[in-house]
This record gives C-alpha cells, sequence and structure tokens, in this order.
C-alpha cells in the first residue's frame, strides 16, 4: 500500500509564530513519517487581498525558510509554492465552473473578509474556496490538515469532488478528510488569554515570532499578561474554570506543548509557584525548543538561493504529479489536453 498522501497550504502573509508552530507545522512535520506530504505556500490564495509585490516576495521566502527550519523535510515532503505549479489554477477554473455562485454566499470567511464593501472585494476572494479545492484535489490528496477555521472550505472541497464526479458520471476524485488540530494545541495571545494568538494583532508583544531572539522571548513572557494567583495545581475542570483563568492556563498550555507533556504534569510541577518562576522556566523551554528553529530560519533567510532551489524542486515534483492528473480531467470535461 502507498502512504495516504497529505496536501496543506499556508499563506505568505507576515511572521509565522509560536501559534502556527504549536497548531499546525509540527503536525505538518510529524505527518512526514507515515504520509506523502505536500505542503504549499499558497501566494495565489495571498493576493486575493492586496499584497505589496516586495513583501508578498520576501513573506513567501519566509514561510518557506520556517516550514525548513521547523523540520519540514524537502528530501521527504514536497515545498513549493502554488504559482510555480500552473495545474492549481487551470484546476480552479474548471472548478469555478462546477461550484455554484450559492455555495460562496455561504462561505463565512468570504464574508469577513470582504467586511461591509462585499461589492469591492476581489472576484478571486470570492473563488477562493475554488482554488483551495484545486490545491487538493490536483494530487487528489486524501487528508488535509487545518484549523478549525478551515472546516467549511473542506466541506465545499469535498462538494466540488461530490458534484464533479455525479456531473461527469465519473468517480474520479476522492473526498477528503480533514484532519483538525486540536484545541488542546490552540495558543492564545500573550495578551489576553480569550483571543487567539494571531498576526494580524496589532501589538507584537501579543505574539512569539518564530524570528524572535532569545531576548526577546523571555522580554514577551516576562511582560504576559497574568493574574494575582499562583499557578494552578491542576487543569481547569470546566470551560468556566478556563475562561476565569484565560492567562495562566494558556501560559500552562505552551509549557506542555513545548515540552510534550500533558497540562495534569505542568500543574503536578508547577501548581502553587507564583508566576514569576513559572515563566522563568517557560523562558527555558521556549528558548531551547524555538532558538534552533529561529538560527536556522534567520540562516536560510540569508541565503535566499538555497530556498529558491527547494522551492524549485518541489514544483517540480508537484507537477509531477499534478500533470497526469490534470490531463484525465481534461478528457472527463472533453477538453482537447494540451
Ligand atoms: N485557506 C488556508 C488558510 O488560510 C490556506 C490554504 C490554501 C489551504 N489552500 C489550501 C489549506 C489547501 C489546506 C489545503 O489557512
Amino acid at each position: 500500500m502507498s502512504k495516504p498522501r497529505v496536501f496543506s497550504g499556508v499563506q505568505p502573509t507576515g511572521n509565522l509564530h509560536l501559534g502556527n508552530y504549536l497548531g499546525a507545522i509540527r503536525n505538518w512535520v510529524k505527518l512526514q513519517a507515515d504520509h506523502e506530504c505536500l505542503y504549499c505556500v499558497v501566494d495565489l490564495h495571498a493576493i486575493t487581498v492586496w499584497q505589496e509585490p516586495a513583501d508578498l516576495t520576501r513573506s513567501t521566502r519566509e514561510v518557506a525558510a520556517s516550514l525548513i527550519a521547523a523540520g519540514i523535510d524537502p528530501a521527504g515532503a514536497i515545498l513549493f509554492n502554488q504559482s510555480k505549479v500552473a495545474a492549481h489554477a487551470e484546476l480552479a477554473w474548471i472548478f469555478n465552473c462546477v461550484a455554484r455562485v450559492g455555495w460562496m454566499n455561504r462561505m463565512t470567511q468570504f464574508k469577513e473578509k470582504a467586511g461591509k464593501h462585499r461589492e469591492n472585494a476581489s472576484l478571486g476572494l470570492y473563488a477562493y474556496p475554488a482554488l483551495m479545492a484545486a490545491d487538493i484535489l490536483v494530487y487528489k490528496a486524501t487528508h488535509v490538515p487545518v484549523g478549525e477555521d478551515q472546516k467549511q472550505h473542506l466541506e465545499l472541497t469535498r462538494d466540488v469532488a461530490q458534484k464533479f464526479n455525479s456531473d461527469y458520471g465519473v468517480d474520479y476524485f476522492p473526498l477528503t478528510e480533514p484532519l483538525i488540530y486540536g484545541a488542546a494545541t490552540r495558543v492564545m495571545s500573550l495578551r489576553d488569554g480569550s483571543k487567539k494568538m494571531s498576526k494580524s494583532d496589532p501589538s507584537d508583544m501579543s505574539r512569539i515570532n518564530l524570528i524572535d531572539d532569545a531576548d526577546t522571548i523571555a522580554g514577551k513572557i516576562r511582560k504576559a499578561r497574568t493574574d494575582p494567583e499562583p499557578v494552578p495545581v491542576a487543569p481547569p475542570a470546566s470551560e468556566d474554570e478556563r475562561a476565569a483563568r484565560p492567562e495562566a492556563y494558556n501560559l500552562m498550555g505552551i509549557y506542555a506543548a513545548l515540552t510534550d507533556k500533558s497540562l495534569a504534569e505542568v500543574a503536578d510541577e508547577f501548581g502553587g509557584a507564583p508566576f514569576s518562576a513559572f515563566k522563568g522556566a517557560l523562558t527555558d523551554v521556549a528558548v531551547a525548543v524555538m532558538g534552533p528553529i529561529t538560527a536556522e530560519m534567520r540562516r536560510l533567510m540569508d541565503h535566499p538561493d538555497e530556498i529558491d532551489a527547494i522551492l524549485h524542486q518541489g514544483a517540480e515534483d508537484a507537477r509531477e504529479i499534478a500533470a497526469p492528473i490534470l490531463r484525465e480531467v481534461y478528457d472527463i470535461v472533453g477538453l482537447l489536453r494540451p
């Protein structure tokens, strides 16, 4: 049996942070062991909203560098940026003709991103989910690791596959399974434990960026918000209990994730201690885990040719998988092959 095929994408917009690392990237790294993995920096999705060209170029390399530094192994996984493999855009067009306007109108991410001025949103933003379906199905990927916020897009991917299959009377595209990241690795803002750690938070103190050096990490953890109580002696027994001390449980959760321990073990170890002491220990593990990643990322950013060569090779490998699939789709649809 061949390994199941995984596809996932990440947008090249701004810095990756600890939340991305513990929530998503670490998962991607683990999946490499027993899956055929394609990981894609989705630059075509990024330009559905305005991107300064120079920023887009830098962010594409930066995100690729973070993934490599975090353990995506270009010798095993296929790492590339989306615009290099034209098959994504080609299949997306066909899916634009399969998906229905009514489906797109129900997409909550479109409504959020378009805001009040829907008429003024790009056509690309509206069609975003069809391109995402194409990203996945152009490789007939069966497993897609994503966050909770992408669940609706994956349901749409299944709808597209199903409608394509039934319209053309074929059993061609697989129904993709989402692999939703566990809530346990959900990292919250260091300034407000009720909000997710996010690259769009205006306060840089709210997050630990993969590019932050040890001093910056230490400073952010020292200033992280807590409450006057000591470290909890047990994991929260209910959501209410968690909500009463969101910052405390968030910092414990980060420590647990970084050390691969359970929240209960962390509570056993530090319960009752003042947060000042716990923050020292947290800084040590954060620097120990993130330090080597940051260092490798900085090294790669100083050698953009190395990053470009990896993306180039990844794109070539990706094209090789996509090409025969796209040819078959042309045959099914009745388009003359290129
Ligand atoms: N929409 C995803 C996000 O914003 C990124 C993405 C694009 C993606 N294409 C994908 C994720 C295909 C999984 C599979 O996070």
